[in-house]
């Protein structure tokens, strides 16, 4: 992770506040397609929880930094490739957290003054448990299911219809009884139960096959699959909780529609109370808590939701999550055990992660032996040495943390940890680097580039990923196989494989007939998506997001690298341009023009560009609209629209949304309260528009 040293958001600067934005957006996105599309988390569910609160709290101080599809408005991420997209009608959102019996006082607080509610008017909600699965939205037309969808970014999901269809129990394929509306979207959490989860891991592991970390990733991998067959073989379950479209409504409150959701064939969250004031949830929560290990499911909460669902729907939304429900958090689960060393492991950016090895514990019915200690400062901060005896914590999912050691039983001549500064693998100086700001990035770095071994090795498992190259049949076994045996050190030799074809036909797991595929896969690949290339390259703070924000930008390949040669030049157009980029930032542009730049990963991508076909721009919306092409940047508040909904808007209809005025910028539309970007936009002579003025342009 390459957080920076945390102070408090109401000490940081602008720049400063841009600049972590954009880690940890970049860092987001990250642990989202691990959690979302790979299934395989690295970090806990608190970590994760901690990074969006602060990456939210930083924009609620510095509201210019919120931007469509950023983490605070997406959740999940996107889907991965292999399933049919569908578009959800109404967006599948999350829920915001509460973990202090505080933080629920005040959204019952929040609920009261929103709906000028008076001391005695009452307010009922409905408590449910918070099942640890994954979410689903079933469509239903005249009564029959005919589409199922994930979550995927919450806008558009896998089309997993057939996968669905397989469930045993829980999931009517017809709807039962009467008085179904004609369009009836039911969404609820796909799950195993634990019973089944350590059933199925069994045999996995009889059958030499994957074993899954906890139940919900068994329910997540077990859903996810191409061939439903597989998933046919899979105990998954369904528990209903709420809907999206309908053609008409199903009711006045939450209670009356679970019971038609229940008449129709749905199972549906249980146990649930209703509940009538702050006493009543806490007492639930308190409740379900006991039960929590004799449950047959995992959950990892319990949801409070407004029973009134007129009152939901003056309510509404912020962002990501609606304000009439919270998710009220169980902690995490602790225990103590031996720290007997700590590992450094060696990332693809060259970041050093200290890993605890651990004498293995049981915490919360997973055995844990690894766990995260974060980087060196955290190491310093805590005085983890080697031979304490620690606190493990483990909160949801896999990577759990070291929280703390028990210095009464700190054995005698145990030192203080000594943090490498030269990398573990290839010997090269590991340096911790200053930003544009003049902090100390909290992450060593081995300065070996792609000399060092693990950071070669990782480069090319990224490179090969499914959001990346996916080449079929070259996972991240492969590869690792490839770079061991010396036939692949740099993205570039992955498409001159066939040169060692006859020797790999010998080995042991390859034929004449899977060498000729993956020769074949590989063959497909020489033609590629700018977007998807950019990604591959694995330059830092570039995800599949801002990979895609460049692609869009330049015209193509050759002329992105000219631009990034001119951006050399910071007081040029170029660097101008690249800056004006949505999501852009110093840090992201820096390292963007210093990738392509820098020899050594400069030849990296020209020998990988020499091998290729075609690098092929990414599609662009219409352009037939008044705004297509046009650069525009939206400011202050603005109060006829949200500003995602406007820039959706603006996406939709050919303009770029850029996040910073410049020379390049055709309209600046400003909202009461703009400030400097204001200023900025009469400097250039840019055309000010005011929302209304905005609209009348793109017709209403
Ligand atoms: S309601 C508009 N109820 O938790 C929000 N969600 O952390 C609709 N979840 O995305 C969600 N149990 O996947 C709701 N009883 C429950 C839930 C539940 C689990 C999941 C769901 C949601 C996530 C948010």
């Amino acid at each position: 992770m390459s957080r920076q040293r945390e102070k408090p958001v109401a000490d940081l600067g602008p720049r400063q506040a841009k600049l972590e934005h954009a880690r940890l957006e970049e860092e987001i996105a990250e642990h989202d397609r691990r959690y979302h599309q790979q299934d395989a988390p690295t970090v806990s569910d608190a970590e994760y929880d901690a990074m969006k609160r602060r990456l939210l709290e930083i924009e609620e101080r510095f509201p210019d930094l919120a931007t469509l599809g950023g983490a605070s408005a997406r959740v999940g991420a996107a889907p991965a490739a292999g399933f049919a997209k569908v578009r959800h009608a109404r967006p599948m959102l999350s829920l915001d957290n509460a973990f202090a019996e505080g933080e629920v006082a005040d959204f019952l607080g929040r609920i009261r003054r929103f709906l000028n509610l008076k001391i005695d008017d009452e307010l009922v909600l409905l408590a449910e448990p918070k099942i640890d699965g994954l979410s689903a939205s079933l469509r239903y037309e005249k009564g029959e299911l005919v589409r199922a969808a994930t979550r995927g970014d919450g806008q558009e999901g896998e089309d997993v219809t057939a996968n669905i269809r397989t469930l045993q129990q829980d999931v009517p394929h017809r709807l039962k009884g009467r008085g179904w509306p004609d369009v009836l979207e039911v969404r609820g959490e796909v799950y195993m139960t634990r019973a089944d989860f350590l059933t199925l891991n069994a045999a996995q592991e009889k059958a030499g096959a994957k074993i899954f970390a906890n139940p919900r990733n068994a329910a997540a991998g077990s859903l996810r699959q191409l061939d439903a067959t597989i998933t046919a073989k899979r105990p998954l379950r369904f528990f209903g909780y709420s809907w999206g479209e309908v053609s008409a409504p199903l009711g006045a409150r939450l209670t009356e529609v679970r019971d038609r959701l229940a008449g129709w064939g749905f199972t549906l969250n249980s146990p649930v109370a209703v509940c009538r004031s702050h006493d009543e949830l806490i007492a639930y929560y308190r409740d379900i808590a006991a039960q929590r290990a004799t449950l047959p499911f995992d959950i990892d909460g319990v949801v409070y939701k407004v029973d009134r669902l007129d009152w939901q729907e003056r309510l509404g939304f912020v962002s990501r999550s609606p304000r009439w429900a919270i998710a009220h958090k169980f902690p995490a689960e602790q225990a103590q055990t031996v720290l007997e060393n700590i590992d450094i492991q060696v990332g693809r950016t060259g970041a050093l992660t200290p890993v605890a090895k651990l004498k293995p514990v049981n915490v919360g019915g997973v055995l844990v032996s690894n766990a995260t200690l974060h980087n060196e400062d955290e190491i310093r901060r805590k005085d983890v040495r080697i031979g304490d005896t620690v606190i493990v914590q483990r909160a949801g999912d896999v990577i759990p943390q070291v929280v703390s050691v028990v210095l009464d039983r700190r054995p005698e001549g145990a030192g203080e940890f000594v943090f490498p500064t030269r990398c573990p693998v290839c010997g090269q100086p590991a340096e911790r680097e200053a930003d544009a700001s003049g902090a100390e990035d909290v992450v060593r770095r081995c300065t070996g580039s792609v000399s060092c071994p693990a950071q070669a090795m990782e480069g090319l498992r990224h490179f090969v990923s499914r959001s990346a190259f996916d080449i079929e049949g070259l996972g991240e076994k492969q590869i690792t196989a490839f770079y061991e045996w010396g036939w692949v050190k740099q993205p570039a030799d992955i498409f001159r494989l066939q040169d060692h074809a006859a020797e790999l036909q010998k080995k042991d797991g390859f034929g004449e007939t899977s060498v000729a595929k993956l020769m074949a896969a590989i063959g497909q690949r020489r033609t590629i998506g700018f977007d998807r290339f950019i990604h591959a390259l694995g330059i830092r703070h570039v995800g599949q997001e801002r990979a895609r924000l460049v692609a869009m930008h330049y015209p193509d390949v050759r002329s992105w690298l000219d631009a990034m040669d001119a951006a050399k030049d910071r007081a040029g157009e170029a660097w101008a341009d690249l800056n004006s980029i949505d999501k852009m930032g110093e840090v992201v542009a820096d390292a963007i023009v210093g990738f392509c730049t820098r020899p050594q990963s400069r030849a990296v991508i020209e020998a990988l560009l020499k091998e290729l076909t075609e690098v092929v721009p990414p599609e662009r919306p219409a352009q037939d609209s008044p705004v297509a092409g046009k650069t525009v940047v939206f400011t202050g508040s603005l109060e006829r629209f949200t500003r995602d909904e406007a820039k959706a808007r603006a996406l939709g209809l050919g303009a770029k949304v850029a996040g910073s005025v410049s020379r390049k910028t055709d309209y600046l539309v400003a909202g009461p309260g703009a400030g400097s970007k204001l200023a900025e936009a009469q400097k250039h002579g840019v055309a000010v528009l005011t929302e209304d003025e905005w609209l009348a342009l793109i017709g209403g």
